[in-house]
């Protein structure tokens, strides 16, 4: 049997716990499959005093994860802090400085400083793989650094937030508000510290924008992701659209256009019964499609200590290995600088109003759509016991622009009351 790979582990929330587990449990089935032992040289948290429901006292305590990060009994840093900067980016640029490899599950981290990271790593011979930071469980780095290598990708989509999947499926199961779900959402200890980067669409993004990168081989460009969250989504939208045969999910599109890299995280409508459609709860799904393969479908636990901790040992296990894969599946200093280009390609929209109830109402409504260049697929109103009636539209595809400027104009008919609500339509 080879060395033993020795691992320092800073971060023992639901992660590293879940980490620190499966190596407890799993050593001997580590062994036979890596070659070697997997061992634990030194642990760091926040609160030494902190009860974690795992036994750690064969592993030296650090205070400082930037000491951790530099011990010499340490060849892999196991970066599992989290935020952007900070500890976790002190002590991951301290671990590459060192000379260590690198798995981390830090998506901010990585969707901020991915490409400095990862040119510094690999100028000194030495990889970071961040697994577990997209879409917890499901491998999907893998898959596109490894299953897909042979392939263009020609794009790149899914639900990988589970925290808004909950409570947008849970607001339609349950016939209840978004605020009510969000609550919910909360005491049940799903939302991260900043809920925005949940319901926001940054968590989400920063996932996007870290596959976008392996997929068409640019630098990680979080910043171009056109970002809207899933705040303003009614239970009225939901059950409008299920109606209709949709269901609302946050769903990122990455694709690369003749204009440049389109980035895209926004409430869209699926099919009800396609595989987005039918995705409930906390689960995440990924699309990938390549020229080659066509379309596959990967779908599972976004979230949770064992699915994330999986996620982190398969990479600890392809570094125990001894496989050496680039951080974005080719080395740093070849990916190109992105040009960000605007979501334009046409779409069908969904598109709710509420109408005052007199003649010549909808006709206002249809003008002002058709010198916009917008046609009508379906429309329907619903019953109403006021002034006014809900109206639902779906349109033939046009550009978000379009529909955007048609949005602005129709409260100005003096007919449709309060702001429209438009969302895209996805073929999935
Ligand atoms: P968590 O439960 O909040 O745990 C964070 C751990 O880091 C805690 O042990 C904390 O110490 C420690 N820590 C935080 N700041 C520190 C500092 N300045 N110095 C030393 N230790 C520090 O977080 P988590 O859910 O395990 O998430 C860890 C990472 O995995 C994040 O990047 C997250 O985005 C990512 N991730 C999480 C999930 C998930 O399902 N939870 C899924 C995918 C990816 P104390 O315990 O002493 O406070
Ligand atoms: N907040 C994230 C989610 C955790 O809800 O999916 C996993 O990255």
């Amino acid at each position: 049997m080879s060395q033993p790979l020795r691992l320092g582990i800073a971060g023992l929330g639901t992660v590293g716990i879940g980490t620190v587990k499966i190596i407890q449990k799993h050593a001997e089935l580590l062994a036979r499959r890596t070659g070697r032992p997997i061992l634990i040289s030194a642990v760091s948290a926040r609160d030494r005093m902190k009860n974690r429901d795992a036994d750690l006292s064969s592993y030296v305590w650090e205070e400082d994860p930037v000491r951790l990060a530099t011990r010499k009994d340490v060849d892999v840093f196991v970066e599992l802090m989290g935020g952007a900067d900070g500890a976790a980016f002190d002590a991951t640029r301290a671990a590459i400085a060192a000379g260590k490899d690198v798995v981390t599950a830090n998506k901010a981290m990585l969707a901020h400083h991915g490409h400095t990271l990862a040119a510094q790593a690999e100028a000194r011979g030495h990889v970071i793989r961040f697994e577990a930071a997209v879409a917890g469980g499901i491998p999907v780095v893998k898959a596109l650094t490894e299953g897909l290598a042979g392939n263009a990708i020609t794009r790149v989509m899914g639900v990988m937030n589970g925290t808004c999947n909950y409570i947008l499926t849970r607001m339609e199961s349950a016939g209840l508000a978004y605020a009510e779900v969000f609550e919910e959402a909360r005491q049940l200890g799903y939302l991260e510290a900043d809920p925005n980067l949940d319901v926001g669409g940054i968590d989400a993004g920063h996932k996007l924008s870290l596959l976008a990168a392996i997929a068409f081989g640019t630098r990680v460009a979080f910043d171009a992701v056109e970002l809207e969250g899933i705040g303003r989504i009614s239970i009225d939208d939901i059950r409008r659209a299920a109606d209709m045969g949709f269901r609302i999910k946050l769903l990122g599109v990455a694709q690369m256009t003749g204009r440049g890299l389109e980035q895209r995280m926004s409430p869209c409508l699926v099919p009800a019964e396609s595989p987005l459609g039918q995705l409930h709860g906390g689960t995440n799904m990924v699309v990938l499609e390549g020229d080659s393969v066509g379309q596959i479908v990967l779908r599972g636990a976004g979230a949770g200590a064992g699915p994330t901790a999986s996620a982190v040992m398969s990479d600890v296990i392809e570094i125990a290995r001894g496989c050496r894969i680039s951080t974005f599946g080719q080395p740093a200093d070849t990916l190109a600088e992105p040009v960000a280009a605007k979501a334009m390609a046409p779409a069908p929209f969904y598109l709710r109003m509420e109408l005052t109830d007199k003649p010549g109402a909808l006709a206002k409504v249809a003008t002002i759509l058709g010198e916009e260049g917008i046609s009508i697929d379906r429309m329907r109103q619903y019953g109403h016991a006021d002034a006014s009636a809900p109206v639902l539209i779906v349109t033939h595809k046009t550009t978000r622009e379009a529909i955007d400027h048609a949005a602005r104009r129709l409260p100005g008919t003096g007919v449709v009351l309060g702001e429209p609500v438009a969302i895209r339509i996805e073929s999935v």
